[in-house]
């Protein structure tokens, strides 16, 4: 069985490049400046997992992490 993912997002290291959002926008939020936090608990729903991998490796701040459980 594959291992549960979770996204998270470091603020301090996201600058509003929403890639995340364009990617995977079922994981991703973004706030009123712009700034990505994950969604809900950051848990990835089944058969999201690909898109969870595709927004870190495209995040140019590096600022997401892909957690597995
Ligand atoms: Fe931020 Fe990276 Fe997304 S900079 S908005 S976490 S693509």
């Amino acid at each position: 069985m594959a291992a549960r993912l979770k996204v998270h997002v470091d603020p301090d290291k996201c600058q509003g490049h929403a890639r995340c959002k364009a990617l995977a926008p079922e994981l991703f939020e973004l706030d009123e400046y712009g700034n990505a936090h994950e969604a809900g608990d950051g848990t990835v729903p089944p058969g999201l997992e690909d898109k969870a991998w595709l927004a870190k490796s495209n995040c140019p701040e590096i600022a997401i992490d892909v957690i597995e459980e």
